[in-house]
């Protein structure tokens, strides 16, 4: 990624082109109108895992969204997407190298997390896959507020899929309509968009002696 994103960086220095928009701007489209649809609040907290060029982030703020914070484990990836946001002068855009699957303990208390590609990523890795996604899912129960909400475009995995992988801490509360496509008399998607809502704290002993 690292190598991918000093290209990307090098491309937008060159010629101003902020780079590849994985599943195209209609995923960006997607995520805002649900947002806008559940009137989510602006003040919202908001974190975008895996950032990338940060350009859904620019959309969000763009579209009055204002607690934003963008983290990537490619330090060329958060070199663009600072100045990505430097160029649209959005200068309250928080932005971070950090690896997802060992957070610090600054990113918590989101009220939303959206995932765009990075679970994909992530899942691709050829060292312990199986073991990385669990640190995902743990990572993202720690990270994200209870009842908040997660929004998460994969081309890698189905909605039967990512269901059983959050479905012990997450409740699924809606699938996002995608592009269709008929082989063979079946109907499928090449990209699954789903939000899930992490399940209440469950309360401690001590909340049941008060
Ligand atoms: C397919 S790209 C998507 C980028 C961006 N979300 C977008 O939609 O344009 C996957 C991104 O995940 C990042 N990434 C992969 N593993 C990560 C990890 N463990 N922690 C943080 N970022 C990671 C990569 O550096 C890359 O920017």
């Amino acid at each position: 990624w690292d190598a991918a994103y000093e290209r990307e960086l090098q491309t937008f220095e060159d010629i101003g082109d902020t780079g590849e928009i994985w599943f195209g701007e209609e995923s960006m489209v997607r995520i805002i109108r649900w947002l806008e649809r559940h009137k989510v609040p602006l003040d919202s907290s908001v974190l975008d895992i895996g950032t990338g060029n940060g350009v859904l982030l620019v959309e969000l703020a763009k579209s009055g969204y204002m607690n934003l914070t963008g983290i990537d484990y490619s330090p060329s990836a958060i070199q663009l997407s600072e100045r990505v946001r430097e160029k649209e002068g959005m200068s309250n855009i928080k932005l971070k190298v950090e690896d997802f699957l060992a957070p610090s303990a600054e990113l918590s208390g989101f009220d939303i997390c959206i995932d765009k590609g990075t679970l994909d990523a992530i899942s691709l890795d050829p060292d312990d896959a199986v073991g990385k996604r669990k640190q995902y899912v743990r990572s993202l129960s720690s990270v994200l507020k209870p009842e908040g909400f997660f929004l998460i475009t994969s081309c890698n995995w189905t909605k039967e899929e990512l269901l059983s992988e959050f479905g012990e801490g997450f409740e699924i509360l809606e699938e996002l309509p995608t592009p269709k496509f008929c082989f063979g008399g079946r109907i499928g998607n090449s990209v699954t968009a789903l939000v899930f809502q992490r399940k209440k704290a469950k309360p401690s002993i001590l909340d049941k002696l008060d």
